[in-house]
């Protein structure tokens, strides 16, 4: 289907990588409930379209998305976003099974932040930044501002950025480990997409269990998370593929994966 706030393609060798553009230029690609709604019904069919491997999620021009939208928010009250439960629909990229890397082009500010924060591996480009403003607005990060930023970089920083509305650069934003790697603004995309398909390569079902793996060490406590990875670990040996690498590695020859 078109879409009005969204771009949607599939690039890759067998087109096996599902890239989602937030595409709204008048208004940095801030993330309308529309824009959330279009994007959870791509991600519903990447999810069930086995022939897409990886997920990108990227902005348009120079923002990744600056926020959820303000203008719409700006007159809610109370018992409309509570009863309502507003913004309940925003967390569908964390219930994705396959891999969902951010391709960060730009401004990542609030909800643009925080959805850069649901995917699994954030790239950047070297004239991104990111921050959390909600404090400026007077209101405070409701999509995972205040939980996912402090695990990623801990409490003084996420404090700081949280209380001031700050933001960062980059290469800060490297350093402190909320971005894995920085690329020039014209090699994002492409550097992007080749993680995406090197990482989908590998057995499907063995990057789930990986996946879940590390999202539940950010909900678990120790003893209940390396009991999970144990548990995972072992499931893995219920695939031909596990079998399949091992003997491959043996052999001294590629593996060839059958998401068995
Ligand atoms: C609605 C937005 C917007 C937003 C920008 N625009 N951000 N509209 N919601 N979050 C609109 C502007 O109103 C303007 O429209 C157009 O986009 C271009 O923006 P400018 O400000 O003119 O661009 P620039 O001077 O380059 O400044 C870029 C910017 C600034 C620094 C990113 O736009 C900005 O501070 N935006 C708000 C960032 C923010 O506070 N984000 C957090 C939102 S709250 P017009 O029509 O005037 O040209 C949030 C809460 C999440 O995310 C809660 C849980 C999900």
């Amino acid at each position: 289907g078109t879409f009005n706030n969204i771009l949607v393609e599939r690039t890759g060798s067998n087109n096996q990588v599902g890239v989602i553009t937030l595409h709204r230029p008048k208004a940095l690609n801030a993330l309308c409930d529309d824009l959330m709604t279009e994007m959870n019904t791509v991600l519903d069919d990447f999810e069930a379209n086995s022939d897409v491997r990886t997920i990108v999620i990227t902005g348009h021009g120079k923002s990744f998305a600056a926020g959820a939208d303000i203008k719409e928010m700006a007159d809610r009250d109370f018992i409309g976003v509570y009863s309502g439960n507003f913004l309940s629909h925003w967390d569908r990229v964390t219930r994705c099974t396959k891999p969902v890397i951010a391709a960060v082009n730009g401004f990542a500010f609030g909800g643009g932040c925080e959805l850069a924060m649901m995917c699994d591996i954030i790239y950047a480009s070297s004239s991104a930044k990111f921050g959390q403003p909600e404090i400026k607005l007077g209101t405070i990060p409701g999509a995972g501002g205040t939980q996912r930023l402090t695990r990623a970089i801990g409490k003084s920083k996420a404090m700081e950025l949280v209380l001031t509305g700050d933001h960062i650069s980059a290469s800060e934003a490297e350093r402190i480990g909320l971005v894995s790697k920085v690329f020039e603004g014209d090699q994002l995309l492409p550097e992007t997409i080749k993680l995406a398909e090197r990482i989908g390569a590998f057995s499907q079902p063995v990057l789930q269990m990986a996946k879940e793996a590390v999202n539940k060490s950010q909900e678990l406590s120790l003893a209940e998370g390396l009991h999970l990875e144990k548990r995972l670990f072992h499931s893995s040996f219920a695939t031909a593929d596990r079998r399949e690498g091992m003997k491959a590695f043996a052999e001294r020859r590629a593996a060839e994966f059958k998401d068995e």
